[in-house]
């Protein structure tokens, strides 16, 4: 904990700053619909045999039922207890969760902090459960760390940068409460969260969906919150693509993993958090120009995701049959792709059925590996069209055994292996054939998975992935993730009581059972003319 140091430098005042936005009145919250029952039709979930018992249920008595019943079962009220054991306060308020409460783990690293990227299945499952606070705790928690000088070594981070993670100290001698963050300088390998922002983002458009409750989202601190993290990725720069250029390890794959560059998972988060940014930027002088960037980077953005990040088995054969050393406007082969790069297994994989957005796109690279987490934000930001949407239910419902296999669900397929494992993970043990990041299982990918299915119209996929994870979650202890080609084994690492394991089948279990909370995390489909959500009619 070296950064202990540095960090409390500034947390006295911070902190101070920080009960004030805490200690504001309670606004009364009621929460509105998140879900019009035109887009329920809309999507063909009407009558789709999902129980959608409209109320919402208090803590003590979750509600969820098992597919034939109305009994809760029993694995949700296990899952709020370890959800609740793992929160976190400051000075006696809830601001988020633990990435994992595992006390026969030997080595706690940092699993003991509030990650921002974890909390996010976390906090939408107390919106889901009608408990806004805090959430409303860590947008503003964050918010205020975000304003705190950023350093590694000598170097100053932009300002915008949001913590991968942080820490709340008791000092029960003093009666203090301080928090340190870590915004990369203590992560192993010193990896940068590009997702922390754009998942604040997405998570201050969920609350404020789900709350109906503007004013958060309205604050100076929240407005300028957005505007930082805006102005980091929407900075020019030399590049020739509207994707955001990343260093490996910048997001959930936390780790040298070969994911530098374009990665799917930052690009669709980028998308989403753009789109969402849309929605809550006040129409002042600064709001209003930052909606015409985001507008133009969009439109770009979604061109250039939906034409090249895109493979089916006919845009695959195209490749195939690429020339190369193509010059000028008239170029097919645009990014000079050698079709002899094209890796063996990708071939097989490809169905007649179904496609994806492939893992990364840049000169003479295509990464054609399959990551579950950015194809589903993709569907659910509407970054794909609704036939590319359709195509990625088709090819997981086509690919079951190699993307869900017996726990859902796979983080990416397939593995690296052998000499490509050594020279792309730099002989990472962490990361072996089928483990961790490198086509290993992991539970909390299951909320993502059914938030997709509920948004194409196909529950069914969604349910038979959450009878997996019920045969095994708990009975386990709600492990980090799985390894194995079907994901069969408990992970090599994996800790215990992973938090995010937990709160995704929450998330899960209570989507299904109500699919209008999927309102708050997915975002229907813009014509290009219109603007993206017209702000006064957004909450209704
Ligand atoms: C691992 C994961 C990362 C997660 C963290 C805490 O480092 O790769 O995505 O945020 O653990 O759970």
């Amino acid at each position: 904990m070296e950064d202990l140091r540095v960090n409390s430098q500034s947390s006295l005042s911070d902190v101070d700053d920080l009960s004030r936005l805490l200690d504001r009145p309670r606004l009364n919250i009621e929460r509105k619909r998140s879900f019009d029952e035109r887009s329920f039709s809309e999507m063909g979930i009407m009558d789709s045999g999902i129980n959608s018992p409209g109320g919402r249920s208090g803590w003590e008595t979750p509600a969820s039922s098992t597919r034939n019943s109305f009994e809760p079962h029993p694995m949700v009220a296990e899952a709020w207890d370890a959800l609740r054991r793992s929160l976190v306060h400051f000075r006696g308020q809830p601001v988020g969760t633990i990435a994992a409460y595992d006390h026969a783990s030997e080595e706690v690293l940092n699993y003991d902090q509030v990650f921002v990227r974890d909390f996010v299945p976390s906090a939408l499952a107390f919106l889901m459960n009608g408990e806004p606070e805090i959430v409303k705790n860590f947008l503003l928690m964050t918010i205020q760390i975000q304003g705190r000088e950023k350093r590694i070594d000598r170097f100053k981070l932009g300002e915008g940068a949001m913590p991968a993670s942080f820490k709340v100290i008791h000092d029960p001698i003093k009666k203090t409460d301080t928090v340190i963050a870590d915004f990369g300088e203590s992560a192993i390998g010193r990896v940068a969260p590009v997702d922390s922002g754009f998942w604040w983002i997405i998570l201050l458009r969920a609350y404020t969906k789900s709350t109906g409750d503007l004013s958060l989202a309205d604050t100076p601190e929240c407005q300028k919150g957005m505007r930082l993290i805006l102005s980091l990725c929407l900075s020019e720069g030399f590049d020739t693509f509207p994707t955001l250029l990343c260093a490996d390890g910048c997001s959930m794959v936390d780790r040298r993993m070969g994911v530098y560059g374009y990665p799917i998972e930052i690009q669709a988060l980028f998308f989403m958090a753009l789109r969402s940014a849309m929605s809550m930027l006040k129409h002042d002088t600064e709001g209003k120009e930052f909606m015409e960037r985001i507008s133009k980077r969009l439109h770009a953005l979604s061109f250039h995701m939906r034409s090249y990040f895109w493979l089916d088995f006919q845009q695959l054969n195209d490749i195939y049959r690429y020339k190369t050393e193509e010059y000028s406007h008239t170029a097919v082969n645009k990014f000079n792709v050698i079709p002899d790069s094209i890796p063996e297994w990708v071939f097989d994989f490809m169905p007649l059925r179904g496609g994806y957005f492939i893992g990364n796109v840049s000169p003479a690279r295509m990464d054609f590996r399959w990551f579950a987490l950015g194809n589903c934000v993709a569907i659910l930001a509407s970054l794909a069209t609704p036939e590319q949407s359709a195509a990625i239910m088709d090819l997981i419902e086509e690919r079951w055994e190699e993307l869900v296999g017996e726990m859902p669900v796979k983080i990416c397929h397939p593995a690296i292996e052998s000499h490509e494992w050594r020279i792309v993970t730099g002989c990472d043990p962490k990361n072996t054939r089928w483990s961790y990041h490198n086509g290993g299982s992991w539970p909390v990918l299951l909320w993502l998975l059914t938030a997709a299915c509920i948004k194409t119209g196909r529950p069914q996929i969604a349910r038979r992935a959450i009878d997996l994870a019920e045969s095994r979650l708990l009975k386990d202890g709600w492990p980090e993730y799985y390894d194995g080609k079907s994901g069969r084994f408990i992970g090599k690492q994996a800790r215990k009581f992973q938090t995010w394991s937990i709160a995704g089948y929450l998330v899960a279990k209570m989507m299904l059972e109500d699919p209008s909370h999927l309102g708050m995390i997915s975002l229907e489909e813009d014509k290009q003319t219109k603007p993206v959500i017209k702000r006064s009619h957004s909450w209704t």
